[in-house]
């Protein structure tokens, strides 16, 4: 049996990203599980604001069909999201909102959300660690898009002071729950693709 693949990335391309940092530690954690991990930064994916205008003229754009393909090809996403104003940033929704748009030949719609799983971990500086942008981020996967999202999550607080330097969590607790999430992707995406993404 192939080992799962497990996709990563961070809502925020900011330089000494948060969640960036987050999306890293949890590549370095699901590296000791059998699993094929395989991390992007939105960065090398740039896509210009949501236009219907523009998809109406010249469809999605490439990048676009590109992170679509890349979210087909894993078995399960993690997403570190950073958040903004209580939600999540701009860059993120955006860039599900164009991966929501793309279907090609006759798959299902939203077929980039459908037979996998998703994981959502974020880091903020604030008390609650990001934990309002995850439950906006829960809304558009689960309702927007019709994903399957597990309920285990982690919020980062106080995100400037933690990580260690081996970039690992200072705190025990916080670092239990990543541990705890990343298990459930993956014990999750074990089973979709044993099944061939059928629940
Ligand atoms: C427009 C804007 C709104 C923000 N709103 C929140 C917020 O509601 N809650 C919060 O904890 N942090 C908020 N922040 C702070 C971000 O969480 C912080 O910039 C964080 O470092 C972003 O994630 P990153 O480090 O991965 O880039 C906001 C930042 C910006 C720029």
């Amino acid at each position: 049996m192939a080992a799962p693949k497990i996709l990563v990335f961070a809502g925020s391309i900011r330089t000494g990203s948060f969640n960036a940092r987050l999306a890293a530690l949890a590549v370095k954690e699901l590296a000791l599980a059998d699993v094929d991990v395989t991390r992007i930064s939105l960065v090398d994916y740039p896509l210009p604001l949501y236009d219907a205008d523009l998809e109406k003229a010249s469809g999605a754009p490439e990048n676009a069909v590109k992170l679509k393909r890349m979210f087909l090809a894993h078995r399960g996403i993690f997403i570190a999201s950073p958040e903004y104003n209580a939600s999540v940033t701009p860059l993120l929704k955006n860039t599900l909102d164009w991966v929501s748009r793309v279907r090609e030949g006759n798959e299902v719609p939203l077929a980039a959300y459908k037979r996998r799983v998703f994981a959502l971990g974020a880091a903020s500086n604030g008390s609650l660690g990001g934990y309002r942008s995850l439950m906006a981020l829960r809304q558009i996967l689960e309702l927007g898009c019709g994903a399957t999202v597990l309920p285990e999550q982690v919020a980062v607080r106080e995100a400037a002071s933690a990580f260690e330097d081996d970039d690992t969590l200072r705190d025990e607790r916080t670092m239990r729950a990543l541990r705890t999430v990343l298990e459930r992707l993956v014990e999750t995406a074990r089973q979709l693709s044993m099944t061939g993404g059928e629940r």
